[in-house]
């Protein structure tokens, strides 16, 4: 059976865990300069249904730096964005390519996608799940406080694809996630059921905040919501993670945001800008953690 990544169940958690001690390992020894090819001839085909920054980069990069080679294929400019089935996509080009990423807005279409290649699909960010920001998330805790058993996360803001990912972290990294959410917003119930033993849901920030290890929030309006901006901005009043929020926190909690952030929404200058914040080592992590899983998936006897 061919592994593929949509989600963070699709690993147990000995391979979750190793994947973030391979990802420091990678680190170093890029930054050491050593040149370390194990995906040379590969290829890597990434599908982008909506815009990126980090995620498009840091794929890239970590083929070039692996000596293999990444093609960006949009739905402008193939036969995607033309209505050509899912299928047929998935099965011609993992004839072709030897994994494929896809960033798209329906979890069910990338469900379908997966179905049908015979290579690993690397789900990049849909509607409902980012599992990729979650590996570089969880090498950075490690890197900046160790091991996250048993500490507290709290995630302020939209029960969306990033909330999502949170959830199944907190279930397969075991620690105890506290979410402070608007009603009217909450994540995915059927998700809420499976992770209930360590998710908790809280209508105040401040409450949620308290004796975290770790706090973290997302933009208040997604990709593809962007009509929904004013709208969000009024229902999520008041959850912005600021000093005072902050202030609740264990006195050594960091701070993470996937990027990009909108200051003074979601996230005050102060905090994101400040002492506690990892955000640009969280955001070169993914090139790192992106990398130990493309290893994984693609050197798999
Ligand atoms: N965090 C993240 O996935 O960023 P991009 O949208 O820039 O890829
Ligand atoms: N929730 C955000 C994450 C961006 C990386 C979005 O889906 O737009």
């Amino acid at each position: 059976m061919t592994q593929h990544f949509l989600t963070l169940m699709d690993l147990d958690k000995a391979t979750l865990n190793t994947l973030i001690s391979r990802a420091i390992e990678l680190k170093a020894i890029q930054k050491s300069e050593e040149i370390f090819e194990p995906l040379k001839n590969k290829v890597l085909g990434m599908i982008f249904d909506k815009s990126s920054t980090r995620t498009r980069v840091s794929f890239e990069t970590g083929m070039v730096q692996f000596g293999g080679h990444a093609i960006f294929l949009s739905p402008r400019d193939t036969q995607f964005g033309r209505g050509e089935p899912v299928e047929d996509s998935a099965r011609v080009l993992s004839r072709m390519v030897d994994c494929i990423m896809v960033r798209t807005f329906d979890h069910e279409m990338l469900e379908t996608f997966a179905e049908y290649s015979n290579v690993p699909v690397i789900n990049a960010l849909t509607d409902m799940y980012h599992p990729c920001q979650l590996l570089a998330d969880m090498q950075t805790y490690f890197e900046h406080r160790g091991d996250i058993t048993g500490k507290t996360v709290t995630y302020i803001g939209d029960g969306n694809n990033m909330c999502h990912s949170y959830m199944n972290a907190a279930r397969q990294y075991g620690f105890t996630l506290n979410i402070a959410v608007p009603e009217g917003y909450d994540p995915d119930a059927n998700l809420l059921k499976e992770t209930k033993d360590c998710v908790n849901i809280f209508r105040s920030p401040e409450e949620a905040a308290t004796g975290a290890d770790m706090i973290t929030t997302d933009v208040w309006a997604s990709m593809g919501q962007e009509e929904e901006q004013a709208i969000r901005e009024k229902a999520f009043a008041g959850f912005q993670v600021n000093d005072k929020v902050m202030g609740l926190a264990n006195k050594d909690a960091i701070f993470m945001h996937c990027l990009p952030a909108h200051r003074e929404e979601e996230v005050s200058a102060s905090v994101i800008d400040g002492p506690q914040s990892v955000v640009w080592d969280q955001a070169e992590n993914r090139l790192h953690a992106q990398k130990a899983l493309l290893e994984l998936l693609m050197t798999k006897k």
